[in-house]
Protein backbone atom coordinates (compact mmCIF):
# COMPACT_ATOMS: atom_id res chain seq x y z
CA UNK A 1 0.00 0.00 0.00
CA UNK A 2 1.22 3.45 -0.84
CA UNK A 3 1.14 6.00 1.61
CA UNK A 4 1.26 9.66 1.16
CA UNK A 5 1.56 12.93 2.93
CA UNK A 6 -0.45 15.35 1.40
CA UNK A 7 -0.70 18.74 2.06
CA UNK A 8 -3.18 21.83 1.80
CA UNK A 9 -5.72 19.24 0.64
CA UNK A 10 -8.36 20.86 2.45
CA UNK A 11 -8.55 23.57 -0.36
CA UNK A 12 -9.60 23.52 -3.92
CA UNK A 13 -7.09 21.42 -5.61
CA UNK A 14 -6.12 19.42 -2.61
CA UNK A 15 -9.30 18.33 -2.08
CA UNK A 16 -10.24 17.66 -5.72
CA UNK A 17 -7.28 15.70 -5.58
CA UNK A 18 -8.28 13.78 -2.68
CA UNK A 19 -11.93 12.56 -4.22
CA UNK A 20 -9.53 11.28 -7.79
CA UNK A 21 -7.34 9.58 -6.16
CA UNK A 22 -9.65 7.68 -3.18
CA UNK A 23 -12.45 6.97 -6.63
CA UNK A 24 -8.74 5.45 -8.70
CA UNK A 25 -7.22 3.36 -5.80
CA UNK A 26 -8.15 1.27 -2.96
CA UNK A 27 -5.28 0.19 -1.65
CA UNK A 28 -4.15 3.70 -0.71
CA UNK A 29 -3.21 5.86 2.65
CA UNK A 30 -4.06 9.39 2.02
CA UNK A 31 -2.54 11.32 4.99
CA UNK A 32 -3.73 14.91 4.75
CA UNK A 33 -1.67 18.07 6.71
CA UNK A 34 -3.99 21.26 6.52
CA UNK A 35 -3.56 24.27 8.94
CA UNK A 36 -6.75 25.30 7.72
CA UNK A 37 -6.30 29.07 6.92
CA UNK A 38 -9.55 30.77 5.48
CA UNK A 39 -9.34 28.55 2.10
CA UNK A 40 -9.09 25.74 3.95
CA UNK A 41 -12.54 24.17 4.68
CA UNK A 42 -13.54 20.44 5.71
CA UNK A 43 -16.61 20.61 3.75
CA UNK A 44 -14.70 19.59 0.78
CA UNK A 45 -14.15 16.11 2.36
CA UNK A 46 -17.20 15.64 3.69
CA UNK A 47 -17.94 12.73 1.55
CA UNK A 48 -14.77 11.31 2.88
CA UNK A 49 -14.81 11.87 6.35
CA UNK A 50 -15.39 8.02 7.03
CA UNK A 51 -12.94 6.97 4.53
CA UNK A 52 -9.87 4.78 6.59
CA UNK A 53 -8.15 5.73 3.59
CA UNK A 54 -8.04 9.05 4.08
CA UNK A 55 -6.53 10.74 7.38
CA UNK A 56 -6.57 14.37 8.32
CA UNK A 57 -4.61 16.26 10.08
CA UNK A 58 -5.11 19.75 11.44
CA UNK A 59 -1.28 21.64 11.14
CA UNK A 60 0.71 23.65 10.22
CA UNK A 61 3.64 22.57 7.69
CA UNK A 62 5.99 24.96 8.90
CA UNK A 63 5.78 23.11 12.35
CA UNK A 64 8.82 20.79 12.54
CA UNK A 65 7.67 18.54 15.66
CA UNK A 66 4.75 17.77 14.01
CA UNK A 67 5.95 17.03 10.35
CA UNK A 68 8.66 15.16 11.79
CA UNK A 69 6.05 12.91 14.09
CA UNK A 70 3.96 12.11 10.93
CA UNK A 71 6.84 10.62 9.03
CA UNK A 72 7.62 8.62 12.03
CA UNK A 73 4.31 7.24 12.70
CA UNK A 74 3.31 6.25 8.99
CA UNK A 75 6.36 6.15 6.79
CA UNK A 76 5.46 7.54 4.08
CA UNK A 77 6.51 6.85 0.66
CA UNK A 78 5.43 9.95 -1.29
CA UNK A 79 4.93 13.68 0.07
CA UNK A 80 2.84 16.16 -2.48
CA UNK A 81 2.92 19.61 -1.27
CA UNK A 82 -0.01 21.71 -2.50
CA UNK A 83 -0.18 23.42 0.91
CA UNK A 84 -0.02 27.11 0.13
CA UNK A 85 -1.03 30.59 0.34
CA UNK A 86 -2.76 30.55 -3.11
CA UNK A 87 -4.35 34.31 -3.95
CA UNK A 88 -1.87 36.30 -5.89
CA UNK A 89 -4.52 39.54 -4.71
CA UNK A 90 -3.70 38.62 -1.01
CA UNK A 91 0.34 38.34 -1.75
CA UNK A 92 0.19 42.12 -3.13
CA UNK A 93 -1.38 43.44 0.30
CA UNK A 94 0.39 40.85 2.91
CA UNK A 95 3.33 39.39 1.47
CA UNK A 96 5.16 37.96 4.58
CA UNK A 97 2.72 35.05 5.56
CA UNK A 98 3.44 33.86 1.40
CA UNK A 99 6.96 33.50 2.67
CA UNK A 100 6.42 32.05 5.70
CA UNK A 101 4.00 29.45 4.06
CA UNK A 102 5.61 28.98 0.96
CA UNK A 103 8.59 29.09 1.33
CA UNK A 104 9.80 28.36 5.01
CA UNK A 105 6.63 25.29 4.96
CA UNK A 106 8.20 23.57 1.58
CA UNK A 107 11.95 23.63 3.37
CA UNK A 108 10.15 21.86 6.38
CA UNK A 109 8.49 18.95 4.50
CA UNK A 110 11.98 18.74 2.42
CA UNK A 111 14.53 18.78 5.31
CA UNK A 112 11.93 16.25 7.44
CA UNK A 113 11.41 13.74 3.78
CA UNK A 114 15.10 14.08 3.51
CA UNK A 115 15.92 13.01 7.93
CA UNK A 116 13.22 10.36 6.98
CA UNK A 117 14.56 9.06 3.35
CA UNK A 118 18.17 9.83 3.77
CA UNK A 119 20.97 7.39 5.09
CA UNK A 120 23.78 10.17 6.15
CA UNK A 121 26.30 7.01 6.33
CA UNK A 122 25.49 5.18 3.11
CA UNK A 123 24.52 8.24 1.61
CA UNK A 124 21.97 6.66 -0.09
CA UNK A 125 18.07 7.05 -0.32
CA UNK A 126 15.23 4.57 0.30
CA UNK A 127 14.03 2.96 -2.68
CA UNK A 128 10.67 4.45 -3.94
CA UNK A 129 10.27 7.65 -2.32
CA UNK A 130 9.58 10.75 -4.18
CA UNK A 131 8.93 14.85 -3.06
CA UNK A 132 6.34 16.20 -5.53
CA UNK A 133 5.92 19.90 -5.31
CA UNK A 134 2.80 21.77 -6.77
CA UNK A 135 3.82 24.77 -8.38
CA UNK A 136 2.63 27.05 -10.83
CA UNK A 137 2.83 28.53 -14.61
CA UNK A 138 3.24 32.16 -12.37
CA UNK A 139 6.60 31.44 -11.96
CA UNK A 140 8.21 31.92 -15.47
CA UNK A 141 6.02 35.53 -15.26
CA UNK A 142 4.21 37.34 -18.55
CA UNK A 143 3.68 35.88 -21.92
CA UNK A 144 3.48 38.77 -24.85
CA UNK A 145 1.00 37.70 -27.34
CA UNK A 146 3.22 34.68 -28.94
CA UNK A 147 5.15 32.16 -27.58
CA UNK A 148 4.95 29.60 -24.89
CA UNK A 149 6.24 28.10 -21.23
CA UNK A 150 8.16 25.23 -21.86
CA UNK A 151 10.02 23.60 -18.91
CA UNK A 152 13.06 25.53 -19.78
CA UNK A 153 11.61 29.30 -19.75
CA UNK A 154 13.58 31.48 -17.61
CA UNK A 155 11.87 31.82 -14.27
CA UNK A 156 10.71 35.37 -13.85
CA UNK A 157 8.06 35.98 -11.14
CA UNK A 158 6.70 39.42 -10.88
CA UNK A 159 3.92 39.63 -7.93
CA UNK A 160 4.82 38.35 -4.13
CA UNK A 161 2.87 35.13 -4.34
CA UNK A 162 5.02 33.80 -7.67
CA UNK A 163 8.07 34.81 -6.14
CA UNK A 164 7.34 32.68 -2.64
CA UNK A 165 6.11 29.53 -5.63
CA UNK A 166 9.68 30.37 -7.47
CA UNK A 167 11.36 30.20 -4.36
CA UNK A 168 10.07 27.26 -2.99
CA UNK A 169 10.64 25.45 -6.51
CA UNK A 170 14.50 26.68 -6.48
CA UNK A 171 14.70 24.33 -2.92
CA UNK A 172 13.23 21.64 -4.01
CA UNK A 173 15.90 21.60 -7.05
CA UNK A 174 18.25 22.61 -4.56
CA UNK A 175 17.57 19.24 -2.42
CA UNK A 176 17.92 17.60 -5.32
CA UNK A 177 21.00 18.68 -6.85
CA UNK A 178 22.63 18.90 -4.10
CA UNK A 179 21.60 15.92 -1.83
CA UNK A 180 20.17 14.20 -4.55
CA UNK A 181 17.07 13.68 -2.94
CA UNK A 182 14.30 12.26 -5.64
CA UNK A 183 11.59 15.16 -6.67
CA UNK A 184 9.56 16.76 -9.50
CA UNK A 185 7.81 20.21 -9.76
CA UNK A 186 4.73 20.37 -11.58
CA UNK A 187 3.59 24.41 -12.72
CA UNK A 188 -0.11 24.15 -13.98
CA UNK A 189 -1.90 26.43 -15.75
CA UNK A 190 -5.13 28.26 -13.88
CA UNK A 191 -7.52 25.75 -12.59
CA UNK A 192 -11.49 25.75 -12.40
CA UNK A 193 -13.87 23.88 -10.93
CA UNK A 194 -15.91 22.23 -8.04
CA UNK A 195 -14.54 23.91 -4.25
CA UNK A 196 -12.88 26.86 -5.55
CA UNK A 197 -12.92 29.78 -2.85
CA UNK A 198 -14.81 32.38 -4.55
CA UNK A 199 -12.11 34.64 -3.98
CA UNK A 200 -10.82 33.41 -7.71
CA UNK A 201 -12.02 34.86 -10.82
CA UNK A 202 -14.49 32.17 -11.67
CA UNK A 203 -16.75 31.48 -8.74
CA UNK A 204 -16.19 34.95 -7.60
CA UNK A 205 -18.12 35.96 -10.60
CA UNK A 206 -20.76 33.20 -10.94
CA UNK A 207 -21.27 34.08 -7.38
CA UNK A 208 -21.73 37.88 -8.12
CA UNK A 209 -23.76 37.25 -11.28
CA UNK A 210 -26.35 34.97 -9.07
CA UNK A 211 -26.72 37.81 -6.43
CA UNK A 212 -27.15 40.57 -9.04
CA UNK A 213 -23.73 41.83 -8.17
CA UNK A 214 -21.38 44.05 -10.16
CA UNK A 215 -18.79 42.31 -12.02
CA UNK A 216 -15.36 43.87 -10.99
CA UNK A 217 -13.10 43.27 -14.33
CA UNK A 218 -9.49 44.12 -13.51
CA UNK A 219 -8.17 46.70 -15.85
CA UNK A 220 -9.59 46.15 -19.79
CA UNK A 221 -10.20 42.35 -18.97
CA UNK A 222 -8.09 41.25 -21.68
CA UNK A 223 -5.75 39.41 -19.34
CA UNK A 224 -5.27 35.61 -20.89
CA UNK A 225 -5.02 32.62 -18.73
CA UNK A 226 -5.08 29.03 -19.60
CA UNK A 227 -7.51 27.32 -17.87
CA UNK A 228 -7.67 23.76 -16.94
CA UNK A 229 -10.52 21.47 -15.28
CA UNK A 230 -9.15 20.81 -11.99
CA UNK A 231 -9.65 16.89 -12.33
CA UNK A 232 -7.07 17.34 -15.51
CA UNK A 233 -4.69 18.73 -13.13
CA UNK A 234 -5.43 15.99 -10.16
CA UNK A 235 -4.80 13.37 -13.07
CA UNK A 236 -1.44 15.07 -14.23
CA UNK A 237 -0.16 15.30 -10.76
CA UNK A 238 -0.90 11.15 -10.37
CA UNK A 239 1.20 10.55 -13.16
CA UNK A 240 3.86 12.91 -12.12
CA UNK A 241 3.96 10.92 -8.71
CA UNK A 242 3.97 7.34 -10.17
CA UNK A 243 5.71 7.60 -13.19
CA UNK A 244 7.51 11.01 -13.53
CA UNK A 245 11.74 11.21 -14.20
CA UNK A 246 13.23 11.62 -11.01
CA UNK A 247 14.39 15.19 -10.90
CA UNK A 248 11.92 16.49 -13.78
CA UNK A 249 9.89 19.50 -13.78
CA UNK A 250 6.62 19.21 -15.58
CA UNK A 251 4.61 21.88 -17.27
CA UNK A 252 0.68 21.42 -17.22
CA UNK A 253 -2.18 22.85 -19.26
CA UNK A 254 -4.52 22.36 -22.21
CA UNK A 255 -4.10 25.47 -24.70
CA UNK A 256 -7.19 26.66 -23.59
CA UNK A 257 -6.32 30.42 -23.35
CA UNK A 258 -9.16 32.81 -23.07
CA UNK A 259 -9.25 37.06 -22.35
CA UNK A 260 -11.07 37.48 -18.99
CA UNK A 261 -13.67 39.16 -20.16
CA UNK A 262 -14.75 35.78 -22.03
CA UNK A 263 -14.94 34.17 -19.29
CA UNK A 264 -16.98 36.85 -17.42
CA UNK A 265 -18.90 36.96 -20.79
CA UNK A 266 -19.69 33.03 -20.99
CA UNK A 267 -20.78 33.07 -17.13
CA UNK A 268 -23.21 36.05 -17.64
CA UNK A 269 -25.03 34.13 -20.86
CA UNK A 270 -24.96 30.50 -19.30
CA UNK A 271 -26.37 31.71 -16.07
CA UNK A 272 -28.98 33.94 -17.83
CA UNK A 273 -30.17 31.31 -19.69
CA UNK A 274 -29.82 28.71 -16.83
CA UNK A 275 -31.98 30.62 -14.49
CA UNK A 276 -34.13 32.88 -16.92
CA UNK A 277 -33.41 35.78 -15.45
CA UNK A 278 -33.26 39.13 -17.39
CA UNK A 279 -31.70 41.11 -14.66
CA UNK A 280 -28.96 39.08 -15.31
CA UNK A 281 -26.81 41.23 -18.25
CA UNK A 282 -23.10 42.57 -19.56
CA UNK A 283 -24.36 45.63 -17.44
CA UNK A 284 -23.34 44.03 -14.37
CA UNK A 285 -19.65 44.16 -15.83
CA UNK A 286 -17.82 47.01 -14.41
CA UNK A 287 -14.33 47.79 -15.52
CA UNK A 288 -12.46 48.58 -12.20
CA UNK A 289 -8.77 49.42 -11.22
CA UNK A 290 -6.14 46.78 -12.30
CA UNK A 291 -4.11 44.72 -10.41
CA UNK A 292 -0.64 45.55 -9.28
CA UNK A 293 1.99 44.58 -11.52
CA UNK A 294 -0.85 42.06 -13.76
CA UNK A 295 0.58 39.52 -15.69
CA UNK A 296 -0.63 39.93 -18.93
CA UNK A 297 -0.92 36.36 -20.47
CA UNK A 298 -0.05 32.86 -19.86
CA UNK A 299 0.68 30.23 -21.97
CA UNK A 300 1.55 26.73 -21.02
CA UNK A 301 3.35 24.06 -23.53
CA UNK A 302 2.37 20.64 -22.73
CA UNK A 303 4.44 18.58 -24.85
CA UNK A 304 6.84 17.35 -22.59
CA UNK A 305 3.88 15.39 -20.16
CA UNK A 306 2.30 14.71 -23.06
CA UNK A 307 5.17 12.85 -24.90
CA UNK A 308 6.74 10.86 -21.66
CA UNK A 309 3.53 10.49 -19.29
CA UNK A 310 1.03 10.24 -22.11
CA UNK A 311 -1.17 12.86 -20.36
CA UNK A 312 -3.81 14.65 -21.56
CA UNK A 313 -6.26 17.55 -20.96
CA UNK A 314 -9.76 15.30 -20.97
CA UNK A 315 -12.43 18.25 -20.26
CA UNK A 316 -12.72 20.85 -23.10
CA UNK A 317 -13.73 24.33 -21.81
CA UNK A 318 -16.85 23.92 -22.61
CA UNK A 319 -17.95 21.21 -21.12
CA UNK A 320 -15.50 21.91 -17.74
CA UNK A 321 -17.51 25.64 -17.18
CA UNK A 322 -20.85 23.71 -17.86
CA UNK A 323 -19.85 21.08 -15.15
CA UNK A 324 -18.47 23.82 -12.77
CA UNK A 325 -21.34 25.94 -13.02
CA UNK A 326 -24.10 22.94 -12.26
CA UNK A 327 -21.80 22.31 -9.48
CA UNK A 328 -21.97 25.74 -7.72
CA UNK A 329 -25.39 25.89 -8.55
CA UNK A 330 -26.00 22.81 -7.03
CA UNK A 331 -23.99 23.55 -3.68
CA UNK A 332 -25.80 26.68 -2.96
CA UNK A 333 -24.95 26.05 1.09
CA UNK A 334 -21.27 25.71 0.21
CA UNK A 335 -21.50 28.49 -1.61
CA UNK A 336 -23.26 30.29 1.01
CA UNK A 337 -21.30 29.07 4.17
CA UNK A 338 -18.35 30.43 2.58
CA UNK A 339 -18.98 33.42 2.00
CA UNK A 340 -20.64 34.34 5.21
CA UNK A 341 -18.68 36.04 8.01
CA UNK A 342 -15.05 36.66 7.33
CA UNK A 343 -15.35 36.77 3.44
CA UNK A 344 -17.68 39.70 3.52
CA UNK A 345 -14.56 41.70 5.26
CA UNK A 346 -12.30 40.32 2.62
CA UNK A 347 -14.73 41.40 -0.08
CA UNK A 348 -15.10 45.11 1.37
CA UNK A 349 -11.97 45.64 1.95
CA UNK A 350 -10.69 44.34 -1.42
CA UNK A 351 -13.14 45.63 -3.80
CA UNK A 352 -14.51 48.86 -1.66
CA UNK A 353 -12.78 51.32 -3.67
CA UNK A 354 -13.33 49.40 -6.58
CA UNK A 355 -17.06 48.58 -6.91
P1 LIG B 1 -6.20 26.98 -1.91
O1 LIG B 1 -5.87 28.35 -1.42
O2 LIG B 1 -7.59 26.68 -2.33
O3 LIG B 1 -5.81 25.91 -0.79
C1 LIG B 1 -4.63 25.98 -0.08
C2 LIG B 1 -4.73 25.02 1.11
O4 LIG B 1 -3.48 25.05 1.81
C3 LIG B 1 -5.81 25.41 2.12
O5 LIG B 1 -6.54 24.27 2.49
C4 LIG B 1 -5.03 25.96 3.30
O6 LIG B 1 -5.67 25.76 4.55
C5 LIG B 1 -3.74 25.17 3.20
N1 LIG B 1 -2.59 25.85 3.81
C6 LIG B 1 -2.15 27.11 3.59
N2 LIG B 1 -1.05 27.37 4.33
C7 LIG B 1 -0.79 26.22 5.01
C8 LIG B 1 0.22 25.84 5.94
N3 LIG B 1 1.17 26.71 6.31
N4 LIG B 1 0.22 24.60 6.44
C9 LIG B 1 -0.73 23.70 6.07
N5 LIG B 1 -1.73 24.02 5.21
C10 LIG B 1 -1.74 25.26 4.69
O7 LIG B 1 -5.16 26.70 -3.07
P2 LIG B 1 -5.35 25.86 -4.41
O8 LIG B 1 -5.89 26.75 -5.47
O9 LIG B 1 -6.00 24.59 -4.10
O10 LIG B 1 -3.81 25.60 -4.79
C11 LIG B 1 -3.13 24.46 -4.29
C12 LIG B 1 -1.70 24.49 -4.78
O11 LIG B 1 -1.68 24.49 -6.20
C13 LIG B 1 -0.94 25.74 -4.36
O12 LIG B 1 0.38 25.36 -4.05
C14 LIG B 1 -0.96 26.63 -5.60
O13 LIG B 1 0.18 27.45 -5.63
C15 LIG B 1 -0.94 25.59 -6.70
N6 LIG B 1 -1.58 25.97 -7.97
C16 LIG B 1 -2.85 26.48 -7.98
C17 LIG B 1 -3.46 26.77 -9.20
C18 LIG B 1 -4.87 27.30 -9.27
O14 LIG B 1 -5.32 27.69 -10.34
N7 LIG B 1 -5.63 27.34 -8.18
C19 LIG B 1 -2.77 26.54 -10.40
C20 LIG B 1 -1.47 26.02 -10.33
C21 LIG B 1 -0.89 25.73 -9.12
O1 LIG C 1 -1.79 30.46 -13.20
C1 LIG C 1 -1.95 29.68 -12.05
C2 LIG C 1 -2.44 30.56 -10.92
O2 LIG C 1 -3.80 30.86 -11.20
C3 LIG C 1 -2.29 29.92 -9.55
O3 LIG C 1 -0.94 29.73 -9.27
C4 LIG C 1 -2.92 30.80 -8.46
O4 LIG C 1 -2.88 30.14 -7.20
C5 LIG C 1 -4.37 31.05 -8.85
O5 LIG C 1 -4.96 31.93 -7.91
C6 LIG C 1 -4.45 31.66 -10.24
O6 LIG C 1 -3.90 33.00 -10.26
P1 LIG C 1 -4.61 34.19 -11.06
O7 LIG C 1 -4.17 35.47 -10.49
O8 LIG C 1 -4.46 33.99 -12.52
O9 LIG C 1 -6.17 33.86 -10.68
P2 LIG C 1 -7.40 34.81 -10.27
O10 LIG C 1 -8.61 33.94 -10.28
O11 LIG C 1 -7.10 35.60 -9.05
O12 LIG C 1 -7.48 35.81 -11.48
C7 LIG C 1 -7.65 35.33 -12.81
C8 LIG C 1 -7.64 36.55 -13.73
O13 LIG C 1 -8.84 37.31 -13.49
C9 LIG C 1 -6.50 37.51 -13.47
O14 LIG C 1 -6.07 38.06 -14.69
C10 LIG C 1 -7.11 38.60 -12.59
C11 LIG C 1 -8.55 38.66 -13.07
N1 LIG C 1 -9.57 39.03 -12.04
C12 LIG C 1 -9.59 38.33 -10.88
C13 LIG C 1 -10.49 38.63 -9.88
C14 LIG C 1 -10.52 37.88 -8.59
C15 LIG C 1 -10.49 40.03 -12.29
O15 LIG C 1 -10.49 40.66 -13.38
N2 LIG C 1 -11.40 40.34 -11.32
C16 LIG C 1 -11.44 39.71 -10.11
O16 LIG C 1 -12.29 40.06 -9.24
Amino acid sequence: MKRYLITGCAGFIGSNFVHYMLKKYDDILLVNLDKLTYAGNLENLKSVENDKRHIFVQGDICDEKLVRELFLKYDFDYVINFAAESHVDRSIKNPEIFVESNVLGTVNLLQRAKDAWYDDKAKTWKEGKKYLQVSTDEVYGALGPEGYFTETTPLSPHSPYSSSKASADLFVKAFHDTYGMPINITRCSNNYGPYQFPEKLIPLMINNVKHHKQLPVYGDGMQIRDWLYVEDHCKAIDMVCSNGKIGEVYNVGGHNERPNIFIVKTIISQLHDRLNDEEISEALIKHVEDRLGHDRRYGIDPEKIKNDLGWYPETPFEKGIVLTIDWYLENEEWMNNVTSGNYQKYYDEMYKAKV
